[in-house]
């Protein structure tokens, strides 16, 4: 019997006043109540690293840099991933391509989804990340949020809350399912591994 999995909510943007912390406290809100799992917010301003700039590639050596270092061991820990991601000019944010650029080993056979937000509620940031996280040998989920424009504008201007879009949490409820069984499985499969 494989213990609780432990699941990274990954925040991508880090500049001053963003609109990442809402999603994000909202979807570890949601987690936070599921009895089959634990969340652990990961916030990308934590781990300021330079551009990659390793001089031997991660292939062969461990990354140089002790922030990039600290950011791989705090992503190992984790059986699976949420993604929390904007959108910037239809794609993902530099800071975390950066961030998974000093990545290698750390998310090998371990299932992600996402929250995106933007104005296709992040779908071509969210599909970006999959094919990049395709190389990290990710395995990457069907389900996923989108917060629209309509959503986001109404929370900056009008006042509003993640909890006045319920169809919010309904598409958030079916993601958190199935993101933790493929969590399950593919920590029970890498316990088993033998390569
Ligand atoms: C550099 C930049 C590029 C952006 N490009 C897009 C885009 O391509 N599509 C989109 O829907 N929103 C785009 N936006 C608007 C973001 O969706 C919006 O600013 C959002 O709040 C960004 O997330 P953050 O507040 O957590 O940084 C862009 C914003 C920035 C700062």
């Amino acid at each position: 019997m494989t213990s609780r999995p432990h699941i990274a909510i990954v925040v991508s943007t880090t500049r001053q006043g963003r609109f990442g912390d809402t999603p994000t406290a909202w979807i570890a809100d949601i987690a936070s109540r599921r009895g089959d799992a634990t969340f652990e917010v990961v916030d990308l301003r934590d781990y300021p690293m330079p551009f990659f700039e390793q001089k031997i590639p991660l292939i062969y050596a461990p990354v140089e840099n002790d922030v990039a270092r600290q950011w791989a061991a705090k992503m190992a820990s984790f059986d699976g991933y949420i993604f929390v991601t904007a959108e910037y000019n239809h794609s993902i944010t530099g800071v975390l391509k950066n961030a998974l650029d000093h990545l290698y080993e750390e998310p090998q056979r371990k299932p992600a989804t996402f929250v995106g937000y933007g104005g296709t509620g992040a779908a071509r940031a969210i599909e970006h990340l999959r094919n990049i996280l395709a190389e990290l040998h990710v395995a990457t989920l069907k389900h996923a949020v989108h917060i629209g424009m309509v959503e986001m504008i109404g929370m900056l201007r009008e006042g509003k809350q993640m909890t006045d879009y319920p169809h919010l949490e309904q598409s958030a409820v079916p993601m958190l399912d199935d993101l933790v069984w493929w969590t399950v499985a593919l920590k029970q499969a890498r316990e088993a591994a033998t390569r």
